[in-house]
């Protein structure tokens, strides 16, 4: 991690590979791919629908609508080919109820098992406690192996706290004190 930076007034992360920062309207058909390759364990409402919803179209507009100056999930780049691979920042907690933020993130397929989720997630928790925070929490899928070990080796902790679903499996409340 060399640093973070408000450029523009605008929240740019950079480490050792990556750069972090906001997503442009363009770019939504990144999002789109890391939409259509999900899990088929995750729930319905984060996959493409029957009807191919959401459109590249639908997320180039949920891009342009977000607040530019939040947090938000950044873009995460890497700096060498220049090109996109997902994103990581912060999202409003309202499942753990404690109004502190949680850490989320998701990459390509294609780029996994290289370190790039541990590296971003650590420079989100960094300007998380330079912006102020004390904690942050993750909802993690039991299933999730490769989040769950994200989440420990980034220092979050798995609490007593789960959710049980049925159909999609139990989500695990972990939290890390920053
Ligand atoms: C979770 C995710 C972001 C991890 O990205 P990544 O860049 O591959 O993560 P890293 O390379 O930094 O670390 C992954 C770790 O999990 C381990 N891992 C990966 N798959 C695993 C598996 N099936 N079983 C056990 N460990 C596994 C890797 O070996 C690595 O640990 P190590 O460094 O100790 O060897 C990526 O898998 C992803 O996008 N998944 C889908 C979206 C998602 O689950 N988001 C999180 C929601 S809470």
């Amino acid at each position: 991690m060399t640093g973070g930076a408000a450029r523009d007034r605008e929240i740019v992360l950079e480490t050792e590979r990556l750069l972090l920062r906001q997503w442009q309207v363009g770019e939504a058909t990144i999002l789109r791919e890391l939409w259509a390759e999900r899990d088929p364990r995750v729930p319905p409402h984060r996959r493409i629908d029957a009807d191919g919803r959401p459109t590249v179209e639908d997320l180039q507009e949920s891009i342009r609508s977000r607040d530019a100056m939040s947090f938000g999930l950044l873009a995460v780049a890497r700096k060498d080919a220049g090109d996109l691979i997902g994103y990581c920042g912060l999202v409003d907690n309202g499942r753990a109820g404690t109004g502190e933020p949680a850490l989320a993130f998701e990459l390509l397929r294609r780029v996994w098992s290289q370190g790039y989720a541990t590296e971003a997630a650590m420079a989100v928790c960094d300007a998380a406690r330079s912006a102020g925070h004390e904690r942050l929490w993750a909802t993690v899928w039991e299933w999730n192996t490769a989040s769950r070990r994200v989440l420990a080796k980034i220092g979050f902790t798995e609490t007593e706290r789960r959710e049980v679903d049925a159909v999609h499996g139990t989500t695990l409340f972990a939290t890390r004190l920053l």
